[in-house]
């Protein structure tokens, strides 16, 4: 995600960044940074890798003087937080510097065209190219209005997202900043003014503020803000007023993490996707290390939630690509003696990179010279180095101790995985691949309808809070979605939930039904339905309240469950990606009900890092 922060005014910069970077810092903790431009007109950068109080600790205190200035917090995304790639990133002169949130996606080409115009690049980053970019707009030109162009014209050549904040040595009291697809706002002061990634590092010092919307480029000096889209043409925005405190703005205005994380949902899927899908093709560059002439077999091996992604993927690849696949939970994985060689691929997931058990799956794969391939959302984290191919979720920071957006984006990169290698493999042609790709860009907007019913969904939570036990069935695509149903449930609000494979039931878990014991189907179309609505059958047969999971417009669902939460139609393989979202809004309103803690349940870490 990344935060950034940038001020002009009469008052000393430094603080008010560094103020804002500690509010921001819940965006990513990977590297801090500022630049500012000293009364000599010199641009003088500070940065440190690690967490803000590392830059705070080897800053003592002595910050540069100045009155122009930008900071930014990083959640890697393009080269290992270190301090060389931590932001701000200047131009060869060190004449401009540029703090970026998001993804370049064409970073590598515009590289090589401005190395062959004889631009020098220090870090690994995708951000460096923006500021070489606009350097070679702004050479020979001068004057405020000509940096704004520089930028704008910079901007029209890069592809991806981004949240960009500039200035430039040359002008004392003009900050500039653009968005596409991460967020920016600026806070308007009296004779000063900021700008940044979010409300929190504006709330000390303002409470008027403009949202900058995509495509849009806006620049500040002392007195005011003004804003035009890429193509130069002004536009008049009306200020707002911040009604929210700081724990509010930190949320979003969300009351808890988890429900921000949700509600980011449809852009996380747009970020797992971005520069990985080109026309009717998966493009998956980290796979071209991986020797797949060799591959006979997957193991899929992780913990939790990833697990359940596990599940899906381990469905996903022998679906695509038709290579043998087996998920197993990491704990086990590591003691059960399993059979590795060169001709086994590893498929690790791990969210943090950290779980301890996962990462010693990974030191035995590695050991008996199985090649490695890592899904992780960490950068840099410990299951990331030395993988043989590492696969980014690209979901931002998860503060909620419970997955959910990254879980999402776990489904999302495994079926480009799987896509990728049954492409590879010969398997999948252009024409079967095209309609499962417009099917995955679609899914944003089927994950936004899901949430458009978050009401109905918690007047079904509210009904049901005061219940003990509950059961989640599923077949087939919907048995991994049944589990990680159950789990959500049971993290956050501390009731039994136990999920089983829905034709299992009566082979002893039935014995538990009766009418105070809910049952949620999963449900979703395809050539197990007629079978799941059999294993329905049985359940109300004991006086059960069943609950489903459906896809609009599924008519029969509605004579047989006691309520349904509906989710748009899509693909059987891609249903797990949107069955996920009410079954975790379902888990989140019933511990609402109950007055769980939910960013913190008890007795759980984000990361366990012991066996
Ligand atoms: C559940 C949850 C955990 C994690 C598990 C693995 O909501 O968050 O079950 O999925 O601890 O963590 P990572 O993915 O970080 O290895």
């Amino acid at each position: 995600m990344c935060g950034i922060v940038g001020y002009v005014g009469p008052r000393t910069a430094a603080p008010i960044l560094l103020d804002g970077l500690q509010r921001l810092e819940y965006r990513g903790y990977d590297s801090a940074g500022i630049a500012i431009l000293t009364p000599e007109r010199k641009i003088e950068i500070k940065k440190t890798q690690g967490r803000l109080s590392v830059l705070l600790d080897a800053l003592q205190g002595s910050t540069p003087p100045g009155y122009l200035g930008l900071g930014h917090t990083r959640w890697a995304t393009h080269g290992e937080p270190n301090e060389i790639n931590a932001h701000p990133h200047a131009d060869c002169d060190g004449r401009l510097v540029v703090v970026h949130n998001g993804i370049i996606e064409n970073y590598g080409s515009l590289r090589e065209g401005l190395r062959a115009k004889g631009h020098h690049f220090t870090s690994e980053t995708d951000t460096e190219v923006l500021a070489h970019l606009i350097e070679e707009e702004y050479r020979g030109h001068q004057g405020p209005d000509e940096f704004v162009t520089a930028v704008r014209r910079a901007l029209k050549q890069a592809r991806g997202a981004y949240a960009l904040a500039a200035f430039c040595a040359e002008e004392p009291e003009l900050l500039v900043g653009a968005r596409l697809f991460s967020p920016m706002v600026v806070g308007l002061g009296s004779g000063e003014n900021y700008l940044a990634s979010d409300i929190p590092a504006l709330l000390p010092y303002t409470r008027q503020a403009l949202i900058v919307e995509d495509g849009e480029i806006v620049a500040l000096d002392r007195e005011g803000a003004s804003i035009w889209n890429l193509e130069g043409v002004a536009i008049s925005r009306e200020p707002f007023h911040i009604g929210w405190d700081l724990e509010a703005a930190e949320k979003g205005g969300y009351p808890h993490f988890m429900l921000k994380e949700i509600y980011e949902e449809p852009q996380v899927i747009a970020n797992a996707l971005r520069g990985r899908l080109d026309g009717e093709r998966v493009l998956l560059p980290e796979v071209d290390k991986l020797d797949l002439a060799k591959i006979q077999k997957a193991y899929i091996v992780a913990c939790g939630t990833s697990h359940y992604a596990g599940l899906v993927g381990k469905r996903l690849i022998e679906e695509f690509a038709r290579l043998p696949a087996e998920s197993i939970i990491a704990s086990e994985f590591r003691y059960s003696n399993p059979v590795l060689d060169q001709n086994t691929l590893v498929i690790l997931i791990s969210q943090s990179g950290e779980t301890a058990d996962t990462l010693a799956a990974f030191r035995l794969a590695k050991e008996s010279g199985a090649p490695t391939l890592v899904v992780a959302n960490v950068l840099g984290s410990s299951i990331t180095r030395g993988a043989d191919a590492v696969l980014y979720l690209q979901a931002g920071p998860e503060i909620c101790v419970v997955a959910t957006k990254t879980y999402l984006a776990m489904l999302a990169v495994l079926t480009l995985l799987a896509l990728d290698l049954g492409q590879r493999r010969g398997l999948l042609a252009h024409s079967q691949i095209a309609p499962i790709l417009q099917e995955l860009r679609d899914l944003s907007a089927k994950v936004d309808r899901v949430l458009d019913g978050a009401e109905a969904i918690a007047e079904i939570a509210r009904r049901y809070a005061d219940r003990k036990n509950f059961f989640f069935i599923g077949r087939g695509w919907d048995y991994p979605s049944a589990l990680e149903g159950a789990l959500k449930l049971k993290e956050i609000s501390y009731l039994h939930a136990e999920g089983y494979p829905a034709g299992e039931l009566k082979h002893g878990p039935i014995a538990l039904l009766d009418p105070e014991v809910p049952v949620m189907a999963l449900a979703t179309p395809g050539p197990l339905y007629e079978k799941i609505i059999s294993n329905i059958q049985e359940v109300k047969a004991r006086r059960a309240k069943v609950l489903a999971v459906a896809a609009e417009g599924d008519k029969e669902i509605t004579h047989h469950a006691d309520e349904v939460l509906w989710i748009p139609r899509t693909l059987e393989p891609l249903s797990p990606i949107l069955s996920a979202v009410p079954l975790q809004l379902f888990a989140y309103y019933v511990a609402r009900e109950r007055g769980c803690d939910i960013d913190k349940p008890r007795n759980l870490a984000k990361s366990v890092t012991v066996e």
